[in-house]
Parts: structure tokens; sequence; C-alpha cells
């Protein structure tokens, strides 16, 4: 095992908004626990941003505010490569270089920019209509082997794939071809207001997402309010979209399975049970947001290791910059 070279994985994540549990469960909570085992590389995708209208005070605020977050969730900028997006040339550089592997057709197959177009009709960028491109090239550039990665982002990777093979096929092998990761506990959370709904921080209604720096008054009455069912029965089940949501995550944040959670709740009314699901997510967040409040002051630290994690990103990112370029056939 010593010996074995790790394999590599790469995620991003975009700076708008406080995380919501939903990615806290479904993503960063994944990625905290696979820093042993891979060799890791994360980063805030401040570019990708770009291409929804944004406040420049608040984005600056928001991408630092993101990174602390990161930090406070556990992803430990000594074990893994955590860095943000902008600070390495070479994204945007391949980015380019790919786009023109890139065909018209193909990005506008893209669900993602069908709905996103549709939201924001009056914006329809050529950013949003490239963005695939540019998350390939962050992808490819770092040889990653793995990219964990939402229902939402599957055909982005698919396209990268695509990209990668077409590229290596065109001139000579350059890229890892890389693979989605599904982890055993990649679970989706739901909306508490409108659990058919994923849970996203842009939800008009608060009380349907609940944001890891909430405070625990605030995620106890989240959990109070959640919708439910007629029914009285802690049990997972089709048709219980909402106590299934509630399960799933108590079972995830309890460490146990459905079914000794079913258990546990047998002859227990729902009110009790959201008592207990709201406990368990305050305890699981709490370190969180005391570490992030600790790290909010410490600016100094986390420019240190922002820059040191762009540093080793370049250099990572330069290396394979470097040979697409030559193949293509630029001096
Ligand atoms: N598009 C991703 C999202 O919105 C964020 C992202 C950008 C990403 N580049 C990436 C994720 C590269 C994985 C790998 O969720």
């Amino acid at each position: 095992m010593e010996n074995e070279k790790k394999k590599r994985i790469l995620s991003g994540i975009q700076p708008t908004g406080i995380f919501t549990l939903g990615n806290y469960i479904g993503a960063i909570r994944n990625w905290e626990k696979m820093q042993e085992e891979f060799e890791c590389a994360y980063f805030i995708a401040d570019l990708h941003s770009l291409t929804v209208r944004q406040e420049p005070a608040k984005l600056r605020k928001q991408v630092l505010e993101a990174y602390a977050l990161l930090l406070a969730c556990g992803i430990d900028p000594k074990k893994s490569l955590v860095f943000i997006q902008s600070h390495v040339h070479a994204h945007t550089e391949l980015s380019w270089i790919l786009s023109g592997l890139t065909q018209f057709g193909e990005l506008s197959r893209m669900t993602q920019f069908k709905d996103k177009s549709a939201k924001h009709a009056d914006n329809v960028n050529a950013g949003l209509f490239t963005y695939p491109v540019l998350m390939a090239a962050d992808i490819l550039l770092y040889q990653a082997d793995f990219v964990p990665v939402g229902a939402d982002q599957k055909q982005h990777l698919e396209f990268t794939r695509d990209l990668a093979e077409r590229f290596n096929s065109r001139y000579s092998p350059t890229f890892t071809v890389p693979d989605a990761y599904i982890s055993e506990s990649g679970a989706r959370v739901m909306s508490l207001q409108d659990p058919t709904k994923k849970m996203s921080k842009s939800d008009e209604n608060p009380n349907g997402f609940v944001s890891i720096l909430d405070t625990p008054d605030v995620i106890m009455s989240k959990f109070k309010r959640a919708v439910t069912d007629s029914d009285t029965e802690v049990v997972y089940k089709e048709g219980k979209d909402g106590i299934n949501n509630l399960m799933s995550i108590y079972s995830i944040l309890a460490g146990k399975t459905i079914e000794e959670t079913e258990a546990e709740f047998a002859g227990k009314g729902y009110g009790d049970f959201k008592m207990a699901v709201g406990e368990v997510v305050v305890e699981s967040l709490r370190p969180i947001r005391e570490e992030f409040d600790r790290l909010k002051g410490e600016k100094a630290y986390l420019e240190e290791m922002y820059t040191e994690g762009a540093k080793i990103a370049t250099s990572i990112s330069n290396r394979t910059l470097s040979k697409v370029k030559r193949k293509v056939g630029l001096i």
C-alpha cells in the first residue's frame, strides 16, 4: 500500500452564498474524509461565478468566506491542495485552447446551460455557454482520476471526458480521463419545505435550507417546521419524501443505518423525531461554526494558505499546460 501512488481527486465549489447542509452532507463532508485515501485538490470556483452578475465587494467577501469555510469543515491545507481558481492562470488559458476542440452543438445540449439561460434570460452571456469548457480545464490540468460531483454536474463531467479523449486521440495521450466519484453516503439533501426539490441556498424560502453557519436556535426552528406528511410513523418508504429526507440526514450525521433509525423512533411521533434531527445537525455543525468564527479573524493565516495553495496549483497546472501548448503547435 505504502508505495502505491495515491489516486487524484479534484473538485470545486462556487463561492456564492454560505454553504448549506446539503453542500456539507452531499459534498464537503466527503471531501474531508477522502483526504487520507487520495491526493486531493479542492478549489473555490470564483471564475465560474462571474457567469452570473455579481456585486464585486460581495463576491470578494464570499470568496474569502468560502475558503475559510472549507478549512473550517476540515479540509486541511497541509494534507490537500486548497486554492482559489482565479489565482491560477492556467485554467483560463487551457480553457481557451479546449474551446477550439468544442462544438457549438455540444454546449447547446447542456441542460444546465438551458436551465440557467431560462433563469437569467436577461443575461445569457458567452461565459454561461462556455462554462463547461472552463470546468473541463479545471479538471484536466490536474490529471484528476476522480471528480466527486452531484447529479447536476454529471453531464459536464461526461463532456470533460469526451474532450480529454478527443485531445488524446488527435494529438497524443496527454490527459487522464477522469471518472465520476460516487461516494456511499452521497445522499442528496432535499428542501425542508418542499422535499421533492434539492436543498438550495438560492431558495426564496429560508426555511427550506439550513446554512452551515445557522445558529442552534435557527436550526431547531427550521427542523420543527420541516414539511412531513399526515402519517405518524417514522419509517422510510415511497411517498414520504419529507420523512425520508429527515431520516437520511439523521442517519448520516448520527452514523446509523436507516433500519437503526426506524427502530430508534418506533412508537415515537414526528415531533420527537424532528427535534432529534435538529439536535444532531446542531451538534455536527457546531464545531464548524466555531472554527469559522475563529478563522475569520485570521486574515493573515488565510492569505498565507491560499497564496501557498496558488503556488503549488500553478506549478502542477503549468506542467500540463506546457505539454498542451507544445502539442497543439504553439511555440
Ligand atoms: N460547476 C461546479 C458546480 O457548480 C463547480 C465546479 C467548477 C467544479 N469547476 C469544477 C466541480 C471542477 C468539479 C470539478 O457545482
